[in-house]
């Protein structure tokens, strides 16, 4: 039996790290607040040369590295992200050139936090079928462009400028308060290759997707039901920036997050405690305490890495695995969950052995 096993992994952190203290300098928040409802502490923001493109490009570098894959052998290229650098092409074929990889098929998966495990089960039905051998999966994100503020807002926010918000600029950055703290910049990758039958390698995925919610998480603007599809007036309203109703994205992302994990298990026959971690999507530190108390997880087996990064979407769950695989808390041969919740609706949880 053909398996696809995860050879490599690489991530890249964006430069620029703003504390919550700091946002609360630009808006109506505090660490505390931040803190307590999400577990964030920090993110870090990519400058304005960087784009998401490059961020995965770093991290794919590493991953090739890491796995001791030469670029000459990947076969497929997967890259997952809900803030392309392009509204198109996506960045799939980005990565390619900038790679210097083949011409190989590159596909783009934009089922935003999901987007990771949909591109685990892509790749994966790639190498079980034979169409490809050596795949290069990428979750990487640069959520800055949704950032409310000005230059000057962000410069004061750094203490690079004196010059404080005026009372109208304030107000404007508090309305999406609920929201932009959350998110922070980063890229991760994988490597995939075929293997022939071991017992390591992704074993079994269930995703779901159901759009009837989709409106409580959504970009209500530059999108192709305008016409044209951007404009000033959208701008001005603030469409560009998303909508979510937190509280119905919470409850929704806790009830499927723990029966599509119960689902898998118990698919596969395997009880939590035989689990050496469980890779949850980092988007709210207490949905993430929900899901492994409900699931009766003990703690070390839920790494996380929320406080530092905040929400990165479809970089989450391969940046855990990259820090984990780095500092020794994943070794070949553990058995990994893998689970995520994200706009949509979409969600879904993998089971692989490392
Ligand atoms: O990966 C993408 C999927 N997204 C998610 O999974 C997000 C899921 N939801 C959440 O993480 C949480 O709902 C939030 C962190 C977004 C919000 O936490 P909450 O405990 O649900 O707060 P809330 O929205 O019910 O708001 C409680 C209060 C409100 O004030 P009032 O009406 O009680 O006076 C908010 O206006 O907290 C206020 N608030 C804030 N206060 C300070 C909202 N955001 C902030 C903020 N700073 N940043």
């Amino acid at each position: 039996m053909t398996r696809a096993v995860i050879v490599g992994s690489g991530s890249e952190i964006a430069p620029t790290r703003v504390t919550n203290a700091q946002m609360a300098r630009i808006m109506d928040t505090s660490d505390e607040w931040i803190r307590e409802r999400s577990g964030v502490e920090a993110r870090h923001f990519a400058t304005p040369e960087i784009a998401t493109s490059d961020l995965g490009v770093a991290a794919a570098e590493k991953a090739l590295a890491a796995a001791g894959v030469a670029k000459a052998e990947v076969d497929l290229v997967v890259f997952a992200t809900m803030t392309p650098d392009h509204y198109f092409p996506g960045c799939g074929t980005l990565l390619q050139h900038k790679l210097g990889l083949r011409t190989v098929p590159c596909f783009d998966i934009r089922q935003q936090c999901s987007g990771f495990l949909y591109g685990l089960q892509l790749a994966d039905a790639h190498v079980r079928s034979g169409l490809a051998k050596t795949v290069l999966l990428v979750g990487a994100e640069v959520h800055i462009g949704f950032m409310p503020w000005t230059r000057e807002n962000y410069a004061y926010a750094l203490g690079t400028s004196d010059v404080p918000p005026t009372k109208e600029e304030w107000d404007w950055n508090s309305r999406f308060r609920h929201l932009v703290v959350l998110f922070g910049d980063a890229g991760a990758a994988v490597v995939l290759r075929a293997a022939e039958d071991g017992e390591r390698g992704v074993l079994d995925h269930e995703l779901h997707g159901a759009g009837a919610d989709y409106e409580k998480l959504y970009v209500p603007g530059t999108g192709f039901k305008h016409r044209p599809y951007t404009d000033p007036e959208q701008f001005k309203r603030g469409d560009h920036i998303p909508v979510m109703d937190g509280r119905h994205v919470f409850k929704m992302a806790t009830t499927s997050m723990v029966e599509v994990a119960r689902s898998v298990l118990q698919k596969n026959g395997v009880a939590p405690d035989q689990l050496k971690l469980v890779l949850m999507h980092q988007a709210n530190q207490r949905i993430n305490e929900y899901c492994a108390k409900a699931l009766g997880l003990r703690e070390e087996q839920v790494p996380h890495n929320i406080h530092k990064y905040g929400n990165t979407t479809a970089a989450t769950i391969p940046l855990l695995w990259d820090e984990c695989t780095r500092d020794g808390r994943l070794r070949p041969g553990d058995l990994v969950l893998m689970v995520a919740f994200g706009a949509g609706m979409t969600w879904g949880a993998s089971l692989v052995r490392a």
